[in-house]
């Protein structure tokens, strides 16, 4: 049995079918085919240009699969767009340009989630859905540690509790999996243990799916890791069979 089978008949989050996708002649994802249950946390590495980030993009339906299939929930989502697919409980990080600075982190939460909502602004409805809203933000401040810092102003956030607030926003939609290409690029070694510690306090019912080229990021939060090389898995395992086996360490040591 590997390590992605379920083995109690529940519904995978997301499952890919021999997915793939070429551009022109390069044949960036070729047959990737993994599950991923609920609670999950499963890492993709390997080399830069190993096609880790294409893969994510047809995940959440950035680009069109060339074939194959992606499954979310059970539901085959291959031909979906990517609001579709977000509807239905995927999140991807925010980019950093979607935090307000000079507004405090309670207002960040507050505006993701209110963005999030369809209701239309009714002023007799208005006091008590602020109060679901309000509710939901001070809950998602709590998972995530950050009630000290709800009125800070995000421009006095270090680098680091910036990506993390952006993962909190990500949050506001409630979603079973989420997508992160590289939470800790750009993080000085202090931020990326923070960044490990908070995706470690997060609901351990939510799936995570991680691209990461820092190996003890990936170490301390993936239960599976899949190492992708020229499009490929070349294997899938636990941290410490990743950690020793000979192929992975060839193509990180460019031998292979
Ligand atoms: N939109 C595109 N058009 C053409 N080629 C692309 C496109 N996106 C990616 N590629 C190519 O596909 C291959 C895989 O790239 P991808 O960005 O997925 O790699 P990666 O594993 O995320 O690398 P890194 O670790 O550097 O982020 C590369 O050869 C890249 O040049
Ligand atoms: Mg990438």
């Amino acid at each position: 049995m590997s390590a992605d089978t379920p083995g109690n008949g529940q519904t995978p989050v997301l499952e890919l079918k021999d997915l793939s996708k070429s551009f022109g002649g390069l044949h960036a994802v070729r047959g990737v085919t993994f599950r991923i249950m609920p609670g999950d946390r499963k890492a993709i590495i390997g080399p830069n240009g190993a096609g880790k980030t294409t893969l994510f993009n047809l995940i959440t339906g950035i680009f069109p699969a060339s074939s194959g299939q992606v499954l979310l929930f059970g539901k085959d989502v291959t031909g979906w767009q990517s609001h579709r697919r977000t509807a239905l409980g995927m999140a991807r990080t925010f980019q950093i340009t979607s935090l307000f600075p000079r507004l405090t982190v309670l207002d960040n939460v507050l505006l993701a989630i209110k963005g999030l909502r369809s209701s239309k602004f009714v002023m007799w409805r208005f006091l008590s859905s602020y109060r679901d809203v309000y509710d939901k933000a001070h809950q998602l401040l709590e998972q995530a540690a950050f009630t000290d810092r709800a009125n800070t102003e995000v421009r006095y956030l270090s680098h680091g509790e910036q990506r993390q607030l952006e993962i909190v926003l990500g949050l506001a939609s409630d979603p079973k999996i989420l997508l992160l290409d590289e939470p800790a690029a750009g993080l000085s070694s202090g931020e990326s243990v923070e960044m490990t510690e908070f995706l470690m306090r997060l609901d351990p019912k939510l799936a995570i799916l991680l691209i990461e080229h820092d190996m003890d990021v990936v170490f301390d939060l993936a239960h599976t890791i899949s190492v992708l090389h020229f499009g490929e898995v070349l294997e899938t395992g636990k941290p410490e069979q990743i950690k020793n086996s000979q192929k992975v360490q060839e193509i990180y040591l460019g031998t292979g």
